[in-house]
């Protein structure tokens, strides 16, 4: 009898996992639920992207799963850290230390250089951030001759990947970003995303991304569908035509 035709490693723990998700917000006199119970487990070092129609709750998700929203019901655990359980300075140095966010507004400090704006987590108590990486971290998003420059002085594409340096130099285990191309032209945009695609890639980060471009999410590992608070579909592995599909019977449906 052989043991090892039938060994499978143990599954790796999820780099975020919601359980029973909610999230309403009042409104006057009454609450919108916006994440009416979520289940979800994001695989570590996979890249997801996140879609659904204006208001359907993809920023709601996001930032419930960054720690940046606390959910009203339910978990979200990071690397197997329950979010929900932290609060106060505790909840911020777990984000520090093990989250990046890119922002579709950039959030660059306007007074610090590119340099400065890429060391800002140190700033807020990170570990510093080696010499050689932060230079690395530079000539990765194409930014080297860029390092004393201020945001001022950057076209849109070369704040957002400012942006992307920020959120990669700590190497945090997950970087999330919300429309990080919306402000963008198409061939800028391109070519930040592909810039966010590759360097996540290669720090063997996980990737969650929301957008509303179809292109865009079919070179993600999976696409996740939000609607009426749940995700209405799951697709992995997916191609721009099948996603268009399941985006246009959301539209139907809803
Ligand atoms: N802080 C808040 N207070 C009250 N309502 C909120 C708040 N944040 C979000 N909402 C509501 O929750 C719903 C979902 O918003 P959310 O920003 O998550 O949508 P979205 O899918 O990201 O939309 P978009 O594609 O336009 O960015 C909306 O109806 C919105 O008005
Ligand atoms: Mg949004």
């Amino acid at each position: 009898m052989s043991f090892t035709a039938s060994y499978a490693p143990p599954p790796a723990p999820a780099a975020v996992r919601f359980t029973g998700v909610r999230k309403s917000f009042p409104d006057g006199d009454h609450v919108v639920d916006v994440l009416r119970g979520i289940d979800v487990s994001i695989a570590q070092g996979s890249f997801t992207a996140i879609m659904g129609a204006s208001g359907s709750g993809k920023s709601t998700f996001l930032n419930c799963a960054a720690g940046l929203d606390t959910p009203s019901g339910g978990s979200v655990l990071v690397g197997g850290q329950d979010l929900t359980a932290l609060r106060g300075d505790a909840l911020t140095a777990f984000r520090r230390d093990h989250l990046g966010f890119v922002f579709q507004s950039y959030n660059l400090l306007p007074h610090l250089t590119v340099a400065e704006n890429i060391l800002l987590p140190t700033l807020l108590g990170a570990p510093p951030i080696p010499a050689a990486w932060q230079r690395e971290v530079l000539a990765l998003v194409g930014l080297s001759d860029k390092a004393q420059r201020l945001p001022g002085e950057l076209s849109g594409g070369q704040a957002q990947r400012v942006a992307i340096a920020r959120a990669l130099a700590t190497k945090p285990a997950v970087v999330f970003a919300d429309e990080p191309t919306g402000a963008l032209d198409p061939h800028t945009a391109a070519h930040v995303l592909d810039v966010l695609r590759r360097t996540a890639a290669q720090v063997g980060q996980t990737l969650v991304l929301v957008t509303h471009d179809a292109s865009v999410a079919a070179s993600a590992d999976r696409v996740l569908f939000l609607s009426g608070g749940v995700i209405a579909s799951d697709l992995h592995r997916p191609d721009a035509a099948h996603i268009n599909q399941r985006l246009s019977h959301l539209s139907e449906v809803r």
